[in-house]
């Protein structure tokens, strides 16, 4: 039932709804699949790791160590997830998470689209869903380090690139 209770529609609207309204009760289609499948969204936190390592194996991305990625989604403020559901079948397409300090800020992180839905619109919904989130816990500072070759996808999200000249630093143990 967990995954059920914090599902929610990529359907925009100005007052998102909070965790303790999500119900399975608010699952709309966001996108017509074939085949009657749906895409939806979930903020649960209970996700089959492989599953998320498959995710992140189709893009490419370097493998981490599974109890690391466990303890990063246990401790992000928010995580969000897209699934292509289909009957009683889902399938994990999408992922993304913010850290935060709870008042000012948050930091997104590991923003992913599996391949075979890219470029459909479903990686910017998942990053508005994930915005409107935020800015309901009233976080207003929101940060992310953009791969060079994403850059534009975030700034037509509305990032920018070093606002009034501020620069990303980083320290890496020798
Ligand atoms: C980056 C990523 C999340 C985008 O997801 P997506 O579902 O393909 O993106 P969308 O289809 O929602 O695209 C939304 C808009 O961004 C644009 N866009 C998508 N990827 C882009 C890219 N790499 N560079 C520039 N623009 C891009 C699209 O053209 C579209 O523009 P439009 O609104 O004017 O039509 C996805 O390509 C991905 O998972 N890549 C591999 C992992 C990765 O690099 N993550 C980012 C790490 S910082």
């Amino acid at each position: 039932m967990g995954f059920w209770k914090n599902l929610f529609t990529g359907a925009e609207t100005d007052t998102p709804p909070r965790d303790k309204d999500l119900s399975a009760k608010t699952l709309t289609e966001v996108s017509s699949q074939d085949r009657g499948a749906q895409i939806v969204f979930s903020t649960e936190r209970d996700i089959d790791l492989y599953e998320l390592e498959e995710l992140c194996d189709a893009v490419g991305w370097a493998r981490r160590p599974i109890r690391k990625v466990r303890k990063a989604i246990e401790h992000s403020f928010l995580v969000v997830t897209m699934w292509e559901v289909q009957g009683n079948r889902r399938r994990l397409i999408g992922f993304a998470r913010a850290t935060s300090d709870h008042a000012f800020n948050a930091t997104i992180w590991d923003v992913v689209v599996h391949p075979d839905y890219q470029g459909k619109g479903f990686g910017k919904t998942l990053m508005k869903q994930l915005i409107k989130k935020l800015r309901s816990e009233d976080i207003s500072n929101v940060t992310l380090f953009a791969d060079p070759h994403v850059v534009d996808f975030y700034r037509n999200l509305g990032f920018m690139p070093d606002p009034e000249g501020i620069k990303g630093m980083f320290w890496y143990p020798d």
